[in-house]
């Protein structure tokens, strides 16, 4: 592909090895556009961006997570922020590992695996009973990083610590995603004056376009037809559906059998999501900590993301029979939790340690920041009480 085609002026370009990589990946992409009959849903194309093995924003080598575009990587998270989140997060993790009698922690998309780290010491650090810390995510190249962060920030705790390949039948314990459910391929369907219509992706030239097919299936126009009422809509009008992540929920909550599963991430509930002022939809890409909107833009070398739908993913668990435990904003969780305490634990007149924390801290609670935006959403079962970082604030309601 010429990459000049997809290079928006104002993002840095890749170097030549990075660059081939994309161009493999266009080309597989192209290949498989072409044996589906010139045309492809656009969560086909999102998977194969993010996951294609080897070539994918996920399956392949690059920075991804980090906090400045100068080492390479393209955006920062919570874990990532300041290890006071996966200090605060070890509280309702204990809480519930005691309050459902299990002895056993599942994370999703461990990222470097400072989450983990930091889980693994804040549990310690709690007295918390736990016995093995799993680890499963799409991405195989990520192992290695995370068992390196684990090793040196977690050294006597990380023999507990194993990657699975598949899912087991059961679990019993708590599982963990932070920023997993955002990561789903989503699928596009864009409202004008002739009523829905699926976006997918075509080969334009040497690169790709979208292009809007008409919608047949009964499922999507019941769906659609759905969010056309919720958001009254009137005009044009792009948005996204969330399958993947709501088959992802599915799956989770029906192989835990006893625990809790929480889910950290930004979204909205159904009645924010379609309303009619969000036009444009949430679809976002992330490339060296400048975001835009062009997912053709390096293929496989810049994140993909959409918001979360809460509501689609809270009906998704309780069909399984696995009961909502709350719902609430990141800012909210984390102050009932204890964030403050954790900070106060910190001397404030160490300002080396203490400032670049508070500074952090804030990032995490502040509404223009990560605070509201971010909400947790988690299911349940054989927990009879509520966690702590629900006591005020639950929003499952709104859902
Ligand atoms: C945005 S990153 C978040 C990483 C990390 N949790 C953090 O907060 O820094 C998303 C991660 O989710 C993983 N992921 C996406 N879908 C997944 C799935 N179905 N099962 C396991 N991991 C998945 C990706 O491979 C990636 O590592």
């Amino acid at each position: 592909m010429n990459p000049k085609a997809h290079q928006p002026d104002s993002l840095p370009a890749p170097g030549p090895g990075a660059l081939a990589q994309s161009e493999a990946l266009a080309e597989q992409i192209r290949m498989e556009i072409a044996a589906a009959g010139d045309w492809l849903p656009f969560d086909r194309y999102m998977e194969r961006a993010l996951y294609a093995p080897g070539l994918g924003y996920y399956g392949g080598g690059s920075v991804k997570f980090g906090r400045r575009p100068e080492d390479g990587s393209d955006f920062v998270t919570a874990p990532e922020l300041s290890p006071l989140f996966a200090a605060t997060l070890a509280r309702p993790v204990a809480q519930a590992l005691a309050a459902s009698g299990t002895r056993d922690v599942m994370e999703f998309g461990a990222g470097t695996g400072k989450l983990a780290a930091g889980l693994l010491n804040g549990l310690q650090a709690l007295g918390a009973s736990f016995d093995t810390y799993s680890i499963v995510d799409l991405s195989g190249e990520l192992r290695e990083r995370q068992r390196a962060t684990i090793v040196a920030d977690a050294p006597e705790l990380a023999a507990r610590v194993r990657w699975l390949d598949a899912l087991p039948e059961r679990f019993e314990g708590v599982v963990i995603g932070n920023e997993v459910l955002d990561a789903m391929p989503v699928r596009l369907f864009v409202h004008g004056e002739s009523g829905w219509k699926e976006r997918g992706v075509i080969v334009d030239g040497d690169g790709f376009a979208f292009d809007d097919r008409p919608v047949a299936a009964k499922q999507d126009t019941e769906l659609l037809a759905s969010i056309e009422a919720e958001g009254e809509l009137d005009g044009d009008y792009l948005t996204e559906t969330h399958d993947a992540a709501r088959a992802f929920t599915r799956t989770v909550c029906t192989m835990l059998t006893r625990g809790a599963a929480l889910f950290i991430d930004y979204g909205f509930p159904r009645h924010e999501y379609y309303h009619a002022q969000r036009a444009q939809g949430t679809l976002m890409c992330h490339y060296r900590h400048r975001a835009h909107g062009d997912p053709f833009v390096y293929p496989g070398l810049q994140d993909i993301t959409a918001h979360v739908e809460f509501s689609g993913i809270a009906e998704a668990g309780v069909e399984t029979g696995a009961d909502l435990l709350g719902y609430t904003s990141q800012a909210r969780f984390l102050l009932n939790a204890g964030i403050t305490e954790v900070l106060g634990e910190i001397d404030p007149t160490d300002t080396t340690r203490f400032l670049p924390a508070a500074n952090a801290v804030q990032k995490l609670l502040s509404e223009a920041e990560m605070g509201e935006l971010f909400k947790v959403i988690a299911f349940s079962r054989g927990i009879e009480e509520t966690l702590d970082a629900f006591a005020s604030g639950d929003r499952s309601h709104t859902l």
